[in-house]
């Protein structure tokens, strides 16, 4: 495994892999890894001849009140993980590599970034947008592979590669759980033990949601929402942001349940703010479906 901390060097090195007719597969990330990271990791050593895993703690796509500062970095164990994953390179850049004095453009995927995450956390799509396009560029990746914990972000990744033609095959990883169901973050390390037991209901209400569609025959948006809602409820610590009840590629919110359905949430949880999703298909459009559930 080679570290590579400079934009040019790992420039050179795709070029040169390219070259050689080399399949890249990268998956993107901020660090702090954990299982999720690592089953994307590991999707991505099936995918190509080549294995780049990127380590960047994106500024542009924190609020000014959010947690940059604080987000978890330790490269040093990062590395090690990439090591025990046969990870070729870890890309890890410093900010004003990739940000130089006088940057100045950014990639803004519009509809599909104001809901949701966006609502809440403006302009956080267009740094993630940004960064990850610059990461493409300067990766060049033949495979890139994101987790559908953040369904939204994939979502919009997909929107962005097709509507700029880029050259890069994006694919989506089942969400990696805990033994409770509470989904691997990087900010569950923020959570206090009573925290920690609040954050399961996370997971618990999701599911319930999906039950709901999927076996109870539910079909009225709305009603699925305020079940997630109510199953939320009555937790000092938790704090519901949003739950929503939308259609899993255009992100509508969905009256009349007829297809492939998001539940996605975001809750604070004392200080952090956490977020899950599960996708649920009622058990008429299910019929024929073949393939493993993505949520
Ligand atoms: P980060 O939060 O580090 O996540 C990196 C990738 O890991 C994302 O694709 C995310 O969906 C996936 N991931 C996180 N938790 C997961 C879990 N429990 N199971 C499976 N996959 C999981 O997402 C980002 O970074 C950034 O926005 C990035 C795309 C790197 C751009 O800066």
């Amino acid at each position: 495994m080679e570290l590579i901390r400079r934009v040019h060097l790992m420039r050179e090195i795709s070029q040169e892999a390219r070259g050689k007719g080399r399949k890249i597969a990268l998956a993107p990330t901020m660090g702090a890894l954990h299982d999720g990271h690592l089953s994307l990791v590991r999707r991505a050593r099936e995918l190509g001849d080549i294995v780049v895993v990127s380590i960047f703690v994106n500024p542009t796509q924190f609020g000014p009140e959010e947690d940059y500062a604080r987000y978890p970095r330790d490269l040093g164990r990062d590395a090690d993980l990439c090591i025990q994953e046969g990870v070729d390179y870890v890309f890890a850049p410093e900010p004003q590599d990739m940000y130089p004095d006088g940057f100045g453009t950014y990639v803004d995927v519009l509809e599909l970034s104001a809901v949701l995450e966006g609502a809440t956390r403006p302009g956080h799509f267009r740094g993630v947008c940004t960064v990850v396009l610059k990461l493409f560029n300067i990766v060049r990746p033949h495979f890139a592979v994101f987790g559908q914990k953040d369904a939204q972000q994939a979502v919009i990744l997909k929107r962005m590669a097709r509507d700029l033609n880029l050259d890069v095959e994006l694919i989506v990883g089942v969400t990696v759980r805990n033994e409770d169901g509470l989904a691997l973050s990087s900010r569950n390390a923020f959570l206090s033990p009573e925290e920690r037991r609040a954050a399961t209901k996370l997971f618990r209400a999701l599911e319930e949601g999906r039950r709901l569609i999927e076996s109870a025959g539910e079909t009225r948006g709305p009603v699925v929402e305020a079940t997630v809602r109510k199953a939320l409820a009555g937790s000092k610590s938790l704090r519901v942001d949003y739950v929503a009840v939308v259609d899993s590629d255009k992100l509508a919110p969905v009256e009349q349940i007829s297809g492939s359905t998001l539940i996605a949430l975001a809750a604070w949880v004392g200080e952090t703010r956490l977020i899950d999703n599960v996708t649920a298909t009622p058990a008429a459009a299910a019929v024929g479906r073949s393939g493993p559930d993505l949520s």
